[in-house]
């Protein structure tokens, strides 16, 4: 299937984010031959050259294993990389580096979590509150859980396309059998931007353990992890312009004391013998064997160059981005906008009738768009708002109003393409 052919236009960019977009090189390139209008920035965002310089000074200069030798290379390595935990407490506002547990994203956090606090705090008859609009990678894993104890699942219910939480509903869910509240902050299907400080606080006084998922929120808006009053929080490097392969797990440090290792190997015991071994305290008890170290370097440079932009600013930019892109969908015929109609983040999924979201994306791809078409790993909320999947544009601060205005003209071009 292709569209026919048509002259790329000019590049456009707005004015005010101008600055930041030249930081990324990987934008400025023609795809199919038009300028690439990059709006999959839920699934991973562009790397500024900050962290891709960050990145090539480590491994050109300090790459060593971390915590074991005692060369010069080695003591570099493991400065940098502790230097890197204490940036990222300094970023979530932790009360200290020790809370702080370096993962491969959110999805090895959240089973982290699962596997080492569930073990020891979940029992059969319990029950994990969840919400329908959770990323399978906070859905499975307590699943798994849910298995290996007998404990159940419950779902805060999502109001229908707008997609909001029901909060009407939050006490009559918040029962006493409830040991954990686990909850997304930003839906990267809906945009919804969910209240939860005022969930953690109602968990909180009822004794409720809390989880926020933060991967689409951690490089959007300010998060302070002592204002949202949370047990533990996730989220993913390569999402908030860092590398892959390297996340974070907040943890309150009194939870974590409690909790045994998840991994086994390296750089987690204090001693080992034949028959039984004895752990670090945390963070280095939840990080068996060498970590990514040059992941955590280049995460921390992300953080700086986050907050030279100004989180706030990010904050603005997205809100009005997705309100921009929410005005501009509505007024197009024949097309399904999922999500809340005010105060969303910056991204919005939608539904062409009669064209399948692959089609969509295909047919943008050969316009030089970059969209995500699928359930976005939220099947079975997808299932609940009655469709197999959608089309989803999600932004960054480097996105302008123009690239908006290409891509409903685009979505245009689709629709009079299957009107034939
Ligand atoms: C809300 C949410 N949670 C969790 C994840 C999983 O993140 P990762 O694949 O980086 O572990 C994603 C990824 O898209 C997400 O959007």
């Amino acid at each position: 299937m292709t569209l026919a052919t048509m002259t790329p236009p000019r590049q456009s960019r707005s004015s005010e984010m101008k600055n930041w977009r030249a930081d990324f090189p990987i934008l400025d390139q023609k795809v199919h031959g038009f300028p690439l209008v990059y709006l999959d920035n839920a699934a991973t965002s562009q790397k500024p050259r900050p962290v891709l310089e960050a990145l090539n000074r480590y491994y050109e200069k300090d790459n060593a294993n971390v915590h074991r030798g005692i060369h010069e290379l080695s003591n570099r390595a493991t400065l940098a990389f502790e230097a890197a935990r204490q940036r990222a407490a300094a970023f979530l506002n932790a009360r200290s580096a020790e809370e702080i547990i370096f993962t491969r994203g959110t999805t090895e956090a959240i089973n982290l979590v699962a596997a080492a606090w569930g073990q020891r705090h979940i029992k059969s008859g319990d029950v994990i509150l969840l919400t329908e609009m959770e990323h399978h990678s906070n859905l499975v894993p307590w699943q798994l859980l849910a298995e290996r104890t007998g404990a159940q699942l419950a779902f805060m219910p999502v109001t229908g396309d707008i997609g909001l939480l029901d909060m009407s509903r939050l006490e009559e869910f918040l029962t006493s059998r409830v040991k954990l509240l686990a909850v997304v902050h930003i839906s990267n299907s809906l945009g919804t931007i969910n209240p939860v400080a005022e969930l953690c606080e109602k968990a909180r006084k009822r004794g409720i353990t809390t989880l926020v998922d933060a991967a689409q929120s951690a490089g959007h808006r300010p998060l302070d992890v002592r204002e949202l009053d949370c047990d533990f929080l996730a989220l993913s490097g390569h999402k908030m312009c860092g590398p892959t392969g390297i996340g974070v797990l907040y943890g309150r440090q009194e939870v974590l004391d409690g909790m045994p290792p998840y991994q086994g190997g390296g750089e987690m015991i204090l001693s080992v013998e034949y028959g039984r071994s004895t752990w670090k305290p945390a963070p280095h008890r939840f990080e068996a064997g060498t970590p990514d170290i040059a992941g955590a370097v280049g995460l921390a440079a992300a953080m700086d160059y986050l907050d030279q932009v100004g989180r706030q600013n990010i904050a603005a930019h997205d809100m009005a981005l997705g309100a921009y892109a929410y005005a501009q969908l509505t007024g197009l015929k024949n097309l399904r906008l999922f999500g809340p109609h005010v105060g969303r983040a910056g991204i919005v999924s939608f539904l062409l009738k009669d064209v399948h979201a692959h089609d969509v994306v295909e047919l943008a791809n050969q316009r030089g768009i970059a969209l995500r078409g699928g359930h976005h790993c939220t099947q079975p909320l997808m299932r609940k708002l009655g469709v197999e999947s959608t089309s989803r544009a999600s932004f960054y601060f480097y996105n302008t109003t123009q690239e908006i205005d290409r891509l409903v003209e685009v979505i245009r071009e689709i629709q009079a393409f299957f009107e034939g």
